[in-house]
């Protein structure tokens, strides 16, 4: 997408499609990461999770969730949570309908926007990756998020196991130099530092002058921020190349700080023109966006 900023190695800019293009398609389905291709995104934002047969499957939830998911008859699952992505096989999680936001949800109201594909299925990994191969899009970058809860241990794979299938699933698709792994979960990105070094790990917070033990993990992999005295450099002293930070948590001055210590910044996630202006001014190194038309708009703006 060019290079509007950069920060220590002078990456270009990079305009990841969160869950795809959320805002435009169904999130984490090949409709959107098609979508977000044709709309010429950098890096493709997914989440992933482990299927009961072990497949690496596209899914932000550890459960279907029923504000998007209908099952084999077409009924829309029943309010709560549905089934655990884990309790399935790959054949009965594929047996449900995600293509479409169940219509009078908040959810629905928050992505009027987004065009639904029935028939649509929770993609594999693997199935992604070669989605962008048929595409010619070579260059593609795929931004994978490790989705576990410390809070909620039995939601998903132990960050070892969930970690190890994600490895061998990119190892399996020739991926490596294309992917980076993110995680609140830092558990897991201190494992692929040591099993895969040459993949780099972004390291992703909520709140950035506190700590907030729920989603941000770092307390889990053993970092206090009171011990470091600032995010950035909690995420330098853990390994990491980038910090995604939750942009409405984020300071100018954070992003000096972090760029100072050779750490890209990439905040989450920004729907806004008037915010990504804002963040591209501050010299971000990308932004990650439900709207990739909206944030290729701004960047020609400038
Ligand atoms: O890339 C970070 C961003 O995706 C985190 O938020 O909840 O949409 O996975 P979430
Ligand atoms: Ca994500």
């Amino acid at each position: 997408a060019g290079a509007l900023a950069c920060a220590g190695a002078c990456l270009a800019f990079d305009l990841q499609g969160h869950r795809g293009a959320r805002g435009l398609r169904p999130e984490n389905t090949l409709p959107a990461f098609a979508h977000a291709l044709e709309l010429g995104v950098d890096t493709l934002e997914l989440d992933i999770g482990v299927t009961l047969d072990g497949v690496v499957v596209v899914s932000h939830d550890p459960f279907l969730n029923p504000a998007i998911t209908r099952d084999a008859s077409g009924q829309w699952l029943p309010a709560g949570r549905g089934p655990l992505i884990r309790s399935l096989t790959l054949a009965q999680l594929q047996a449900h309908d995600v293509g479409r936001i169940q219509p009078g949800t908040a959810y629905a109201k928050t992505f009027e926007t987004q065009q639904p594909v029935d028939g649509t299925r929770v993609p594999t990994l693997a199935q992604v990756f070669e989605l962008a191969k048929t595409r010619g899009a070579t260059r593609v970058r795929f931004n994978i998020e490790t989705k576990i809860s410390p809070g909620q241990p039995d939601d998903t794979l132990a960050p070892e196991a969930l970690t190890q299938a994600l490895l061998k699933a990119i190892r399996n698709a020739g991926v490596g130099a294309r992917v980076t792994i993110q995680s609140f979960d830092w558990r897991t990105l201190q494992l692929v530092q040591k099993l895969e070094p040459a993949i780099p790990t972004v390291y992703l917070t909520v709140q950035s002058t506190s700590n907030d033990n729920t989603r941000d993990a770092a307390w889990t992999a053993g970092f206090r921020l009171a011990e470091h005295g600032s995010v950035p450099r909690m995420v330098k002293a853990a390994g990491g190349t980038a910090w995604s930070p939750n942009a409405g948590a984020l300071t100018e001055a954070l992003v000096a700080e972090a760029h100072a210590l050779g750490l890209r910044v990439i905040p989450w996630t920004v729907n806004d023109p008037a915010l990504m202006d804002r963040l591209i001014g501050w010299g971000v190194d990308g932004l990650i966006t439900d709207y990739p038309d909206r944030l290729r708009e701004v960047m020609a703006r400038r």
